[in-house]
């Protein structure tokens, strides 16, 4: 029998996930579909009991859905409580299960070129969902983290919700210059750069020993990021990001590994 799959979030028009999933369930030789709903936030308990009346074997939840969904659902991994978000659902007999596969595949994504996380220095830019994600995962990993945020109260709470997990994390205002010297990775959350616009920070201090990742990857160099290469300093888009937690959501639905090569190919190719 077809299994369904599917995102939902508000807006959802410019999501790649379909390609990428759909290109897995190829490679794979799954009988599976994969579709895109636009919900709207007063409609999010209803889209979820459709989905699991309709039988939908799982689902991908984008913003503004992935906090407000958790009353919806019956059980959370613990990836998922811990960074109070989900972004990935499975449907196992009538239960709905809550999963979190963004902070792992952002880890995932920088790896292979920060080599090891215990005691580096990570600053991220931004203090919303993403921001979390990505911090609790590399506290996990026992990063030591600083949250700059343009409302410094945002960046408060997530250092607080991170130091009462043990944490090392402390928090302050976005500042008008940014000194990178002592920083391993430095990862930009915020939504600057998007339609091109340069970042309200001068960044200073930049060397080869500092990884900068901005998790925009369409344009696919912010100016932030192109800022960053040409003075020397490693840099990532947010492509693999994206990659990599679709992987990870792959294997908690099939429990096997995903074709990463073929999920990739469709992805630069969609974009
Ligand atoms: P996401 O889930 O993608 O992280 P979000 O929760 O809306 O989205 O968070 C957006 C982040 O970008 C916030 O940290 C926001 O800063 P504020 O908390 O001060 O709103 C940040 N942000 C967005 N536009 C910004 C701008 N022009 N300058 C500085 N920070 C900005």
């Amino acid at each position: 029998m077809e299994k369904y799959f599917a995102v939902m979030g508000h807006p959802i028009a410019h999501s790649l996930s379909p390609q990428m999933h759909k290109a897995g369930f190829a490679a794979m030789g799954l009988k599976a579909d994969y579709l895109r709903f636009d919900v709207q936030p007063e409609h999010l308990q209803a889209a979820v009991l459709g989905l699991n009346a309709l039988g939908f074997a799982g689902w991908n939840v984008t913003l503004p859905h992935k906090e407000t969904i958790i009353p919806f659902l019956d059980e959370l991994t613990l990836d998922a409580e811990r960074i109070g978000a989900v972004n990935t659902v499975k449907r196992v007999g009538d239960r709905l299960i809550g999963h979190n596969t963004d902070g792992g595949g952002f880890i995932r994504s920088v790896e292979a070129q920060l080599g090891s996380f215990r005691g580096k220095r990570a600053a991220i830019l931004g203090a919303g969902g993403a921001a979390r994600g990505i911090s609790f995962a590399l506290a996990g990993e026992e990063m030591k983290l600083e949250i700059l945020n343009r409302t410094p109260e945002k960046a408060q709470r997530l250092a607080a919700d991170l130091r009462a997990t043990g944490a090392d994390a402390s928090w302050g205002e976005l500042p008008s210059e940014l000194e990178l010297r002592g920083i391993d990775l430095l990862v930009q959350t915020t939504s600057i750069g998007l339609y091109g616009e340069s970042y309200p920070i001068k960044l200073r201090g930049f060397t080869q020993d500092t990884l900068v990742v901005d998790i925009i990857f369409n344009p696919w160099q912010t100016p932030f990021l192109k800022a960053a290469q040409e003075s020397g300093c490693r840099t990532l888009n947010g492509l693999d990001m994206l990659l990599l937690q679709g992987c990870l959501a792959w294997e908690f639905w099939f429990e096997k590994e995903a074709p990463v090569n073929e999920m990739r190919v469709a992805l630069l190719s969609a974009l």
